[in-house]
């Protein structure tokens, strides 16, 4: 019998090197691995080429927009500017127009993914305006919710009780409200005033809630927050703009939040991470139009991630100081550990067969091609490996620089028939 989906290469994931060979996928899920190809209707073999077979990239935290705010991002844009950069699974914020913090909304913005998007995808809901819709939405097919620091404001009671239900997956934005100012200010008054002390107060307010739900928080730059949120016993995500870039530059592409900090803290996040403290990389991939980002000082923070990061970040394994080990955890088991999913960021049968190929190599950087945000602060900048195909449920999404049209993207959080029951929920531990 021919398989349906058959890779081989170097097969590798956050446990090693498994040396050459084969996965074979049906159904959306690896049935085996071998060392040979066994016959296959769709196969890409590359043994013997020194290029890795791994599981999909899977990025925590992005922002693909829709809705009313199509115009900076969609379900496909997005997602096709992430299948190109290995990204076989996203998690998408909230923080849309209109707000997805109502049934209503929710369930539009999970149509239109399901329509349009071509990796596997979840969501987390906004913090809603009563206990009544709070459970509404977490009866539905969502990866969590998303607290953001005017909830803690507005809404502070329905966040409390976000916080205490168990088996819940809240992300949290660190920053206290008091810390967002009006625009106007330049990068680097933007970097004082938006300073590490809110960072690490917000982490604080949070963990004086004694949570009963599992807890992560989202961009950590200040190596105080993260040290107080793993005491705590949260999950902590880094993004690459806090690790790569640093607030001195003066320039709308640069502004983001929370701020980007200075070279001091930059390197002890890095060393952080190198220590093994960080569960996850998160690009916080944030789309505006060319427009939103031009006037100096109202310019929407946010930086467009999604077809380098990965690539970038490979440079940590090429430069020797990060493991490739550690770089599939951070890339793939974190993030799944993270939102709950076994299947998820493992080379094995029974897993699902969401996959990245990719060869080590230098380049550079270009403008994006698939994401509607074209101007990103990193153009040229040197990247260390290349994605050859990106394979979501067995299907091949994206190969040699080229969307295929198709598809086999599910949302994990759905309970489906079928193949997508062997994807279990996992309790997470850490
Ligand atoms: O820089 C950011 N941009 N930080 C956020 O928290 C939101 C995001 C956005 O939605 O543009
Ligand atoms: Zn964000």
């Amino acid at each position: 019998m021919r398989a349906e989906t058959v890779v081989c290469g170097t097969l590798v994931d956050y446990r090693g090197v498994h040396g050459e060979g084969c996965v074979v996928v049906e159904d959306g899920v690896i049935v085996g691995i071998t060392g040979r190809p066994p016959s296959a209707v769709n196969l890409l073999d590359y043994q013997g080429q020194g290029v890795y077979v791994a599981p999909g990239f899977i990025d925590l935290h992005v922002h693909l927009r829709g809705l009313g705010l199509s115009y900076k991002e969609d379900e496909h844009s997005g997602t096709a500017a992430a299948a190109a950069s290995g990204i076989t699974m996203v998690a998408d914020m909230p923080n849309t127009v209109p707000r997805l913090s109502t049934a209503k909304t929710l369930s539009e913005k999970l149509q239109a993914l399901e329509r349009r998007s071509l990796v596997d995808y979840s969501v987390y809901a906004g913090i809603p305006g009563s206990l009544e819709e709070a459970s509404r939405l977490a009866s539905m097919p969502i990866a969590g919710f998303k607290v953001y620091p005017s909830d803690l404001l507005d809404r502070f009671d329905i966040v409390r009780a976000v916080l205490d239900s168990s088996d819940t997956l809240i992300v949290v934005h660190p920053e206290l409200p008091e810390a967002e100012k009006p625009l106007v200010e330049s990068n680097s008054s933007r970097t004082m005033h938006r300073g590490c002390h809110w960072e690490t107060a917000a982490v604080e307010l949070v963990a004086s809630l004694q949570p009963r739900a599992r807890v992560h928080i989202t961009h950590v730059s200040c190596p105080s927050a993260l040290e107080r949120a793993r005491l705590a016993g949260f999950t902590v995500d880094v993004t690459p703009h806090h690790l790569l870039l640093q607030e001195w530059d003066e320039d709308c592409l640069f502004r983001v939040n929370p701020p980007l900090r200075d070279a001091h803290h930059s390197m002890l996040l890095l060393e952080r991470l190198l220590e093994g403290m960080v569960d996850a990389f998160a690009s916080d991939h944030a789309p505006h139009a060319v427009w939103e980002k031009s006037e100096p000082l109202t310019c929407r923070p946010g930086i467009p991630w999604l077809e380098a990061w990965p690539q970038m970040l490979y440079c940590l394994v090429e430069a020797g100081a990060l493991g490739l080990s550690k770089y599939l955890w951070l890339v793939s088991r974190g993030p799944a550990r993270i939102l709950g999913l076994s299947g998820y960021g493992v080379l094995e049968t029974g897993a699902r067969a969401n996959l990245t190929v990719f060869r080590p190599g230098s380049g550079r950087v270009l403008a994006p091609e698939l994401s509607k945000a074209r101007h990103i602060p990193y153009f040229m900048e040197r990247r260390c490996m290349e994605v050859l195909a990106t394979i979501v449920g067995g299907v091949v999404v994206y190969h040699e620089g080229v969307l295929t049209g198709k598809t086999g993207a599910v949302n994990p959080f759905s309970w489906r028939e079928g193949a997508h029951q062997r994807l279990h929920r996992e309790e997470v531990s850490s």
